[in-house]
């Protein structure tokens, strides 16, 4: 759907005219998983597929949202002074958290909105399409009110939604890179100070394919919060000896020194992992930055293999098809990405490649599950945005 497509269903939606168009884009984590809540490093690149917004400002303090992707939820209405989160709006809650986390800042509205939502982000599959309806939401508001915030904020306001509003206990890597997003580049983010760097994705002959499990995902409803909380008691028990903030902070050796400290023995394999995996990042940003995309697959595969066994995040269907992309020729590496409990598989494959893997990862992938896949070539984009025509 264009700009102008999207104008025309909002004035009839809305019986108004004249809206601006802001989109956001969705993300893939090439490498770094459950590391932004552990004070590590993420590798994320927006893509280009993206939640758009269609909205104008209201003088009354209404607040009216519908999405084309969730008709069914209908128009949701919502009172700018008695925002609340109500499992009955749905999708809506995340552009409602955003007006809430907004007003907690301080900053004030002089009126209420009307909203039209589309994305063609694949919903639920890990690629973070709540990231994008945020970051979508805070765009366009920062700019229909005037507010001036800068992107990081923006970020900082999309997961503050999630957090305290939604429920969902996330970190900061989804709306940083929906917010940050740079066309043909991954974000090398440290999580804990919140310091970036660009890097190329100049990748010479190979693709980055993402591969949908269509095994739905429900981060609120999964081990999430759970991971969250084990990984933090583990930092507790390691901070009775170790003056550090965040498991991020540790070498491997140190950790392998000190990680008896963690009486429990599965919060100490999930500790491992998000030390582990802090490191094999800022090696996988080095390989990349040298060329060397055989080494970056590597430590892709293991990613996988510290989530899968470390982190237990992954599940039948994820593995399922990370082992069937393993086996394909021309593959440099593939691990799932994104929360886990299904969602996707995101693989460095060559070109000459592509479509041989994708027809027997398909075959293997169906037999093992009974769930057909889908295959996107993802591209880097940018973050979120007005959009003028
Ligand atoms: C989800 C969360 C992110 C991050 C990943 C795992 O996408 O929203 O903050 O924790 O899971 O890396």
């Amino acid at each position: 759907m264009n700009t102008q497509n999207l104008k025309r269903k909002f004035t009839e939606i809305f019986g108004s005219s004249a809206p601006r168009v802001f989109c956001a884009p969705a993300r893939v984590n090439l490498i770094g998983e459950h590391t932004d809540y552990n004070g590590g490093h993420v590798f994320p690149c927006a893509l280009t597929f993206n939640t758009y917004v269609a909205a104008a400002k209201r003088t009354d303090g209404k607040i009216r949202l519908y999405s084309l992707n969730f008709e069914k939820a209908g128009l949701v209405e919502a009172d700018l002074n008695h925002l609340a989160h109500d499992p009955k709006q749905d999708w809506a809650n995340y552009p409602l958290g955003v007006f809430w986390a907004m007003q907690k800042r301080g900053l004030s509205f002089d009126g209420g909105a009307d909203m039209l939502f589309w994305g063609d982000v694949p919903l639920g599959a890990g690629l973070s399409s709540s990231a994008s309806i945020e970051l979508a939401a805070a765009a366009a508001l920062n700019a229909l009110f005037g507010f001036g915030l800068p992107q990081t904020e923006l970020a900082k306001i999309g997961q503050e939604a999630e957090n305290q509003f939604v429920g969902m206990n996330c970190g900061i890597m989804d709306q940083f890179a929906s917010a940050m997003g740079k066309k043909d580049h991954a974000i090398l983010l440290d999580c804990h100070t919140l310091k970036y760097e660009y890097a190329p994705l100049d990748l010479k002959g190979v693709s980055i394919l993402i591969c949908n499990t269509n095994k739905p995902h429900n981060l609120i409803e999964s081990k999430y919060n759970e991971r969250r909380a084990q990984s933090e008691h583990a930092l507790k028990q390691l901070q009775s000896k170790l003056n550090i903030n965040a498991l991020g902070e540790l070498t491997e050796e140190a950790f392998e020194r000190n990680k008896e400290l963690i009486t429990n023995p599965v919060e100490r394999k999930r500790a491992k992992h998000a030390v582990y995996e802090n490191r094999r990042t800022l090696l996988a940003a080095q390989k990349l930055a040298q060329g060397d995309l055989k080494a970056f697959g590597q430590l892709m595969n293991d990613s996988h293999i510290s989530l899968r066994d470390d982190y237990e995040v992954t599940g039948k269907e994820l593995d399922a098809m990370a082992e069937a992309a393993w086996k394909q020729d021309g593959v440099l590496g593939a691990r799932m990405t994104g929360g886990g409990f299904g969602g996707c598989v995101v693989a460095l494959v060559k070109d000459e490649a592509v479509e041989d893997f994708k027809q027997n990862v398909a075959r293997e992938y169906e037999t093992a599950t009974g769930y057909k896949p889908d295959f996107y070539a993802a591209s880097a984009g940018d973050g979120a945005r007005e959009l003028k025509d």
